[in-house]
């Protein structure tokens, strides 16, 4: 496969290292994978050298590949909204990766901060495409008292019908019997009252997976006291963004939540990455935590027609967990980065 891989800033170059070792690994030990990859040095240092996150033709480039790794960027000398809008969203809007997928996976070996009478075990798709994270708005008045300022949520029926699609096709080719959706619409009455009448509809076609809809602001407290319930979640961009986080923190910390940007229908790459920022707390200390960059990977190789060794890379994660000799700070750990990237490959050479 062709993969473009873009590491970005902070701990994005980081942990980008030790999933490019995994990948390398898997590459040598099974003759049937060959992959070819390009690094793209588009990020903050980028920004500041010409003034722009990436080139005029980045998307047309981007365009060549199979798929994107991306790592994650933010810097203090970039405004983050510049980082942000000039980078990650031009990619997921314009190749229509729509589906957000964000698993909410306890591992095997990680102390979770709660008791669960079953282990985490459920994934959120997020609306990546429209929703709240619109950017049509304005300010006026600016500087005087009357200042003020509109963005606008955006929700269409296709953007709600296809994601909603996509979950109950997911649901149902992975034996789960519940979709649980997020919303909002005893107060936000026009965009989340047409989010829950297409899911409902989408639904009517899906015998056997039963519908939820709950209120965001109960839902964020069922997260914490009965996440074992949950099989799928599906949300708008923004209702995502935050309970994915929260979903992060409950089955270990950002270091171990990754994520896939897809464009189902596979008209444009779509691309890979931890949920996390480039955490500027810790950069440079190579002691960031590797496995949300490296199971982004994962997810890239089973939605590329290599399911096995997604599997493969899971379940060495879960092995250096469980043996619990080589962690990062986050996890309780003092090894460094790389050692937790080189304790993963040895249990993949143990596994092939
Ligand atoms: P963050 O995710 O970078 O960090 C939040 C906390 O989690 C920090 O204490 C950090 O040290 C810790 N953390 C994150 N990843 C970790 C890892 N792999 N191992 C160990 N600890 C880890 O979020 P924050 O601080 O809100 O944002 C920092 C910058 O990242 C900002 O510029 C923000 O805009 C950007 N950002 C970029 C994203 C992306 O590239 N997709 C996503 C979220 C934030
Ligand atoms: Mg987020």
């Amino acid at each position: 496969m062709k993969l473009a891989i873009i590491p970005g800033d902070g701990i994005g170059p980081e942990v980008m290292n030790e999933a490019i070792k995994v990948l390398n690994t898997l590459s040598h030990l099974d003759s049937s994978f060959s992959l070819q990859f390009e690094e793209l040095p588009w990020s903050s240092n980028y920004y500041m050298e010409s003034g722009k996150m990436m080139p005029a033709d980045a998307l047309d480039q981007l365009k060549q590949f199979d798929a994107i790794l991306f790592g994650a960027i933010g810097d203090t000398r970039v405004p983050d909204d510049i980082t942000i809008w000039d980078l990650i969203m031009p990619i997921r809007k314009e190749f229509q990766q729509y589906v957000n997928v964000r698993p909410v996976k306890q591992l095997k070996g990680v102390k979770a901060p709660l008791i669960t009478k079953a282990p985490i075990d459920f994934v959120v798709f997020r609306e990546n495409a429209e929703g709240e994270y619109s950017n049509m708005g304005g300010r006026m008045y600016h500087g005087t008292s009357q200042e003020m300022a509109v963005q606008t949520t955006v929700m269409t029926k296709e953007g709600i019908r296809r994601l909603a699609e996509y979950s109950f096709q997911y649901a149902r080719e992975h034996g789960r019997k519940k979709v649980t959706s997020a919303t909002k619409s005893n107060v936000i009455t026009h965009t989340m009252k047409l989010w829950d009448e297409v899911v409902s509809e989408v639904s009517q076609d899906h015998a056997g997976i039963a519908l939820e809809s709950i209120y965001i602001d109960a839902l964020a407290a069922y997260f914490i006291n009965r996440p074992e319930a949950f099989e799928v979640v599906i949300a708008s961009n923004l209702f995502g963004d935050i309970l994915t986080d929260l979903g992060a923190g409950l089955v270990g910390g950002l270091g171990l939540s990754p994520s896939a940007n897809l464009n189902p229908e596979g008209r444009f790459p779509s691309m890979f990455e931890p949920i996390h920022g480039s955490a500027p707390d810790i950069s440079g200390k190579g002691i960031a935590n590797p496995i949300a960059q490296i199971w982004s990977a994962a997810l890239m190789l089973e939605h590329n027609g290599r399911p096995d060794l997604g599997e493969i890379i899971l379940q060495s994660i879960e092995k250096v967990l469980v043996d619990a000799e080589f962690l990062t700070p986050d996890m309780g750990g003092k090894s460094q980065t790389a050692v937790l990237g080189d304790a993963i490959i040895r249990a993949i050479h143990e596994q092939a």
